[in-house]
Protein backbone atom coordinates (compact mmCIF):
# COMPACT_ATOMS: atom_id res chain seq x y z
CA UNK A 1 0.00 0.00 0.00
CA UNK A 2 1.03 3.75 -0.48
CA UNK A 3 0.00 7.00 0.15
CA UNK A 4 -1.49 9.16 -3.07
CA UNK A 5 -1.35 12.39 -3.56
CA UNK A 6 -4.29 14.73 -2.21
CA UNK A 7 -5.50 17.04 -5.10
CA UNK A 8 -7.15 20.07 -4.04
CA UNK A 9 -9.32 22.78 -5.46
CA UNK A 10 -8.14 24.44 -8.81
CA UNK A 11 -7.36 21.20 -10.04
CA UNK A 12 -9.94 20.69 -13.30
CA UNK A 13 -9.99 16.59 -11.94
CA UNK A 14 -12.07 17.94 -9.30
CA UNK A 15 -14.62 18.72 -11.71
CA UNK A 16 -14.61 16.23 -14.14
CA UNK A 17 -17.53 13.16 -14.66
CA UNK A 18 -15.81 9.67 -13.14
CA UNK A 19 -16.00 6.39 -15.89
CA UNK A 20 -17.40 3.53 -14.48
CA UNK A 21 -15.32 1.19 -13.22
CA UNK A 22 -15.29 -2.03 -15.77
CA UNK A 23 -12.15 -4.44 -14.44
CA UNK A 24 -12.21 -5.70 -11.02
CA UNK A 25 -8.37 -6.05 -10.81
CA UNK A 26 -5.63 -6.25 -9.05
CA UNK A 27 -4.91 -2.47 -10.22
CA UNK A 28 -8.50 -1.35 -8.49
CA UNK A 29 -7.65 -3.44 -5.35
CA UNK A 30 -4.75 -1.43 -4.85
CA UNK A 31 -6.55 2.01 -5.51
CA UNK A 32 -8.98 0.93 -2.82
CA UNK A 33 -6.08 0.05 -0.18
CA UNK A 34 -4.20 3.29 -1.53
CA UNK A 35 -7.02 5.56 -1.40
CA UNK A 36 -7.98 3.81 2.45
CA UNK A 37 -4.63 4.48 3.60
CA UNK A 38 -4.46 8.37 2.13
CA UNK A 39 -7.80 8.85 4.00
CA UNK A 40 -6.34 7.67 7.54
CA UNK A 41 -3.18 9.31 6.81
CA UNK A 42 -5.26 12.54 6.06
CA UNK A 43 -7.56 12.04 9.11
CA UNK A 44 -10.39 11.99 6.94
CA UNK A 45 -14.20 10.44 6.74
CA UNK A 46 -14.13 9.85 3.26
CA UNK A 47 -11.69 9.84 0.16
CA UNK A 48 -12.99 9.41 -3.93
CA UNK A 49 -10.69 8.74 -6.24
CA UNK A 50 -10.57 12.07 -8.18
CA UNK A 51 -9.12 13.11 -5.27
CA UNK A 52 -6.07 11.29 -5.96
CA UNK A 53 -6.43 12.09 -9.16
CA UNK A 54 -8.25 8.81 -10.78
CA UNK A 55 -11.47 9.64 -12.84
CA UNK A 56 -13.21 6.29 -12.06
CA UNK A 57 -16.19 5.89 -9.50
CA UNK A 58 -15.04 4.74 -6.47
CA UNK A 59 -15.36 5.77 -3.33
CA UNK A 60 -14.06 5.21 0.92
CA UNK A 61 -15.37 5.97 3.80
CA UNK A 62 -14.61 5.40 7.60
CA UNK A 63 -17.99 5.20 9.03
CA UNK A 64 -16.39 4.51 12.54
CA UNK A 65 -16.86 1.07 12.80
CA UNK A 66 -15.33 0.15 9.13
CA UNK A 67 -13.63 1.24 6.50
CA UNK A 68 -16.84 0.78 3.24
CA UNK A 69 -15.64 0.86 -0.30
CA UNK A 70 -18.29 1.99 -2.38
CA UNK A 71 -17.65 1.12 -6.65
CA UNK A 72 -19.84 2.34 -8.84
CA UNK A 73 -22.06 3.45 -6.12
CA UNK A 74 -25.58 4.84 -6.54
CA UNK A 75 -27.85 6.14 -4.38
CA UNK A 76 -31.41 4.19 -4.12
CA UNK A 77 -33.10 5.47 -1.14
CA UNK A 78 -32.95 8.63 0.85
CA UNK A 79 -34.79 10.25 3.83
CA UNK A 80 -37.45 13.00 3.58
CA UNK A 81 -35.79 14.02 6.78
CA UNK A 82 -32.85 16.09 6.74
CA UNK A 83 -29.47 17.21 8.44
CA UNK A 84 -27.60 20.35 8.91
CA UNK A 85 -24.27 20.34 9.91
CA UNK A 86 -20.50 20.90 9.46
CA UNK A 87 -19.07 19.57 6.15
CA UNK A 88 -15.06 19.60 5.07
CA UNK A 89 -13.34 18.22 2.73
CA UNK A 90 -9.40 16.94 2.14
CA UNK A 91 -9.70 18.77 -1.63
CA UNK A 92 -10.53 22.09 0.37
CA UNK A 93 -8.24 22.36 3.05
CA UNK A 94 -8.74 24.60 5.83
CA UNK A 95 -12.02 25.49 5.40
CA UNK A 96 -15.72 24.21 6.47
CA UNK A 97 -19.55 25.30 5.40
CA UNK A 98 -22.60 24.21 6.61
CA UNK A 99 -24.38 21.81 4.46
CA UNK A 100 -28.13 20.05 4.72
CA UNK A 101 -28.63 16.54 3.20
CA UNK A 102 -30.77 13.44 3.93
CA UNK A 103 -30.34 11.90 7.61
CA UNK A 104 -30.42 8.67 6.48
CA UNK A 105 -29.31 7.25 3.01
CA UNK A 106 -29.29 3.74 1.36
CA UNK A 107 -25.93 3.39 -1.37
CA UNK A 108 -25.68 0.54 -4.10
CA UNK A 109 -22.68 -0.19 -4.92
CA UNK A 110 -20.01 -2.72 -5.89
CA UNK A 111 -16.83 -4.27 -3.83
CA UNK A 112 -13.47 -4.39 -5.86
CA UNK A 113 -14.04 -8.48 -6.43
CA UNK A 114 -17.15 -6.68 -8.52
CA UNK A 115 -20.32 -8.37 -6.00
CA UNK A 116 -23.04 -5.67 -5.23
CA UNK A 117 -24.31 -5.13 -1.83
CA UNK A 118 -26.17 -2.28 -0.56
CA UNK A 119 -24.91 0.08 2.75
CA UNK A 120 -27.82 2.04 4.75
CA UNK A 121 -26.06 5.25 6.42
CA UNK A 122 -27.12 7.56 8.53
CA UNK A 123 -26.00 11.22 10.76
CA UNK A 124 -22.60 11.70 9.38
CA UNK A 125 -22.00 8.62 7.13
CA UNK A 126 -25.01 9.30 5.14
CA UNK A 127 -23.67 12.72 5.12
CA UNK A 128 -20.28 11.57 3.77
CA UNK A 129 -21.56 8.87 1.16
CA UNK A 130 -23.33 12.04 -0.50
CA UNK A 131 -20.47 14.21 -0.10
CA UNK A 132 -17.93 11.69 -1.84
CA UNK A 133 -20.78 10.20 -4.11
CA UNK A 134 -20.74 14.09 -5.42
CA UNK A 135 -17.11 14.18 -5.77
CA UNK A 136 -17.75 11.67 -8.20
CA UNK A 137 -19.48 13.69 -11.01
CA UNK A 138 -17.15 16.59 -10.32
CA UNK A 139 -19.03 18.21 -7.60
CA UNK A 140 -17.66 19.57 -4.41
CA UNK A 141 -19.66 20.57 -1.06
CA UNK A 142 -19.00 24.21 -1.41
CA UNK A 143 -21.30 24.73 -3.70
CA UNK A 144 -24.30 23.48 -1.57
CA UNK A 145 -22.84 25.00 1.57
CA UNK A 146 -25.62 27.41 2.60
CA UNK A 147 -22.51 29.33 3.81
CA UNK A 148 -18.44 28.87 4.81
CA UNK A 149 -17.89 29.30 8.63
CA UNK A 150 -16.60 32.31 9.78
CA UNK A 151 -12.94 32.32 11.25
CA UNK A 152 -14.01 32.30 14.76
CA UNK A 153 -16.01 29.72 14.32
CA UNK A 154 -13.43 27.49 12.67
CA UNK A 155 -11.01 28.33 15.51
CA UNK A 156 -13.45 26.71 17.70
CA UNK A 157 -14.37 23.74 15.96
CA UNK A 158 -10.31 23.00 15.04
CA UNK A 159 -10.35 23.39 19.21
CA UNK A 160 -12.58 21.08 19.95
CA UNK A 161 -10.90 18.23 17.26
CA UNK A 162 -8.00 18.64 19.03
CA UNK A 163 -9.43 18.34 21.74
CA UNK A 164 -10.71 15.11 20.54
CA UNK A 165 -7.95 13.88 19.03
CA UNK A 166 -6.14 14.10 22.46
CA UNK A 167 -8.57 12.09 24.51
CA UNK A 168 -8.01 9.21 21.88
NI1 LIG B 1 -14.55 15.90 -0.38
Amino acid sequence: MALRNIVTVGDPILNKVCRKVTKFDERLATLIDDMIETMHDANGVGLAAPQVGVLRRVVVVDTGEEDVELVNPVVVDQSEEQQTGVEGCLSVPGKYGIVTRPERVTVRAQDRTGEWYEYEGEEIVARAFLHELDHLDGHIYTELAERMLTSEELDELLKKQAEEEDAK
